[in-house]
């Protein structure tokens, strides 16, 4: 007997009301909207209210993916979730989440550090785990960075706003089926992009954190924007090549939001037509693990996914790690 396609049967997000535009960020440091639109595309991004938390925002957009998929909390077998700001260090979002959301006493997990790769390296361990054990697994991206960033660098703070997306992935006649996926790491790379202190190698010192080092995010933007470039086309392509596919058959790419150049740099390297690429940078700016669910999410709310579609997922983040995923609708 065939079995169920595996694949997202739900798809969630949540974006926080407050808008900061650019504007609002000029009259706070050392800079301006042409500036920022110029070097990022980005002209607004989100911003979580003083009293959320990573669970807050990992909450709502869960539920609202367990909606979407016609299931309830109690239906769920695991939850993965890919976040580099997490609720507390330990225990994981994970757990908090399993609770919040009333699910079972379920396998939970958070994969912590992958930058903006977690989510889609989440779908794939999420496909694996479905396909082993005919499982329903709840996968969330989310990221409140601007809890955690310097808000005096402008070479960063500007960059990065704050959401929550979420995936179901289960078997199902109507999932949007996972058609293959690849993920990779060079580790040689752990230099250029990532926040360093806190851990044990950088440890938490109260001198540190009178230089504010604890939220200083490290990156070497030029070296950062050629790697993203890089890895994301050659993703893009040896995820395409693995389900004997080529760009030509895509309808969609629905790469990682994290800046308009990087985007585009992207779309010349794979020669793709403007119109195949999703692009929300401008509107929600860098918001990390949760950008792909939530660019993916309003790729299908504003009809630009149709039933048969080909829909590719790329993505990079700290490590330097990537990922692509390839889904037919
Ligand atoms: N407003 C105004 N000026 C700014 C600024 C800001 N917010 N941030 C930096 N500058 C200044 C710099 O100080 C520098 O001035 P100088 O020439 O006098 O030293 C100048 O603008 C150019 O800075 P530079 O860093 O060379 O600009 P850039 O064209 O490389 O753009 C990034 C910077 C960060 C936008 C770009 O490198 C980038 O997007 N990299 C990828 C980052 C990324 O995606 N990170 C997240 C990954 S998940």
């Amino acid at each position: 007997m065939a079995q169920d396609p595996i694949g997202l049967i739900g798809l969630g997000a949540y974006l926080p009301e407050r808008v900061m535009t650019n504007a609002d960020w000029a009259q706070r440091l050392d800079t301006s909207d042409e500036w920022i639109t110029r070097r990022t595309g980005i002209k607004e991004r989100r911003l979580a209210r003083d009293d959320q938390t990573t669970l807050d925002l990992a909450a709502a957009a869960a539920e609202s993916a367990i909606a979407d998929a016609g299931l309830t909390a109690q239906d769920l077998d695991e939850i993965i979730v890919a976040s580099d700001t997490p609720e507390t260090y330990s225990p994981d979002t994970a757990a908090f989440l399993q609770h919040r959301l009333g699910a079972r006493e379920i396998t939970s997990y958070d994969l912590g550090g992958s930058g903006c790769a977690g989510f889609v390296l989440g779908l794939d361990i999420a496909r694996a785990r479905v396909r082993d054990r005919r499982r329903t697994i709840l996968v969330v991206g989310v990221e409140l960075l601007s809890r955690l960033m310097d808000w005096t660098d402008r070479h960063a703070c500007i960059l990065f706003g704050d959401g929550a997306g979420a995936a179901v992935v289960g078997a199902s006649p109507r999932a949007a089926r996972i058609l293959a996926a690849t993920a990779g790491t060079d580790g040689s790379q752990t230099d250029i992009l990532g926040c360093p202190v806190g851990g044990t190698r950088y440890p938490f010192t109260l001198e540190r954190a009178e230089k504010r080092e604890h939220q200083k995010l490290v990156m070497k933007g030029s070296k950062v924007f050629k790697e993203a470039v890089t890895r994301m086309s050659a993703a893009s392509r040896q995820v395409l090549a693995e389900a004997g596919l080529t760009l030509d058959d895509v309808d969609l790419v629905v790469p990682h939001q994290a800046n308009q150049r990087i985007i585009q740099a992207v779309g010349q390297v794979l020669e793709l037509p403007e119109e195949k690429v999703f692009v929300n940078v401008d509107r929600l700016g860098n918001t990390g693990s949760a950008s792909i669910p939530l660019a993916l999410w309003q790729a299908r709310e504003a009809g630009r996914i149709k039933p048969g579609d080909l829909v590719l997922l790329t993505s990079f983040g700290a490590g330097f790690h990537w990922a692509a995923l390839l889904l037919r609708f």
